[in-house]
């Protein structure tokens, strides 16, 4: 079911948005290129609002003492241990197939944002 949470000028590049939707807490993410996402607002952890966190990026290397800055915006931050979880699958950063957290369709129209679930 389709459920509007904001106008699209109340959501700009690189910002989150939390809220309830039927109860369950769900964070919309503006990419800095733009796109949305929205996953639930939980830390599998210890269940802190992953809103309360920060958007960054991660490093990739293929050698040691190499750096690749990639994603950039993409990565969400809990605020309490700092696991990281990728706002395009929900996946943790450090173990993808086991910790990570579940992420909703969002679409614009109309100049409003909905948040599939
Ligand atoms: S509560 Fe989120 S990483 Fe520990």
């Amino acid at each position: 079911m389709k459920h509007p949470v904001c106008m699209e000028e109340e959501l700009q590049s690189g910002e989150m948005k939390s809220l309830k939707i039927d109860r369950i807490p769900v964070v919309v993410i503006r990419s800095k290129e733009g796109e949305l996402f929205a996953l639930r607002d939980v830390c599998p952890h210890k269940g802190p609002a992953l809103s309360d966190g920060s958007l960054d990026g991660t490093c990739t290397a293929n050698e040691p003492g190499e750096y690749n800055f990639v994603k950039d915006g993409e990565i969400l931050k809990c605020p309490w241990h700092s696991w990281e979880f990728d706002i395009r699958t929900g996946c943790s950063l450090f173990d993808p197939h086991n910790v990570r957290v579940k992420t909703y369709e969002v679409t614009e129209e109309d100049g409003k944002v909905f948040v599939h679930l």
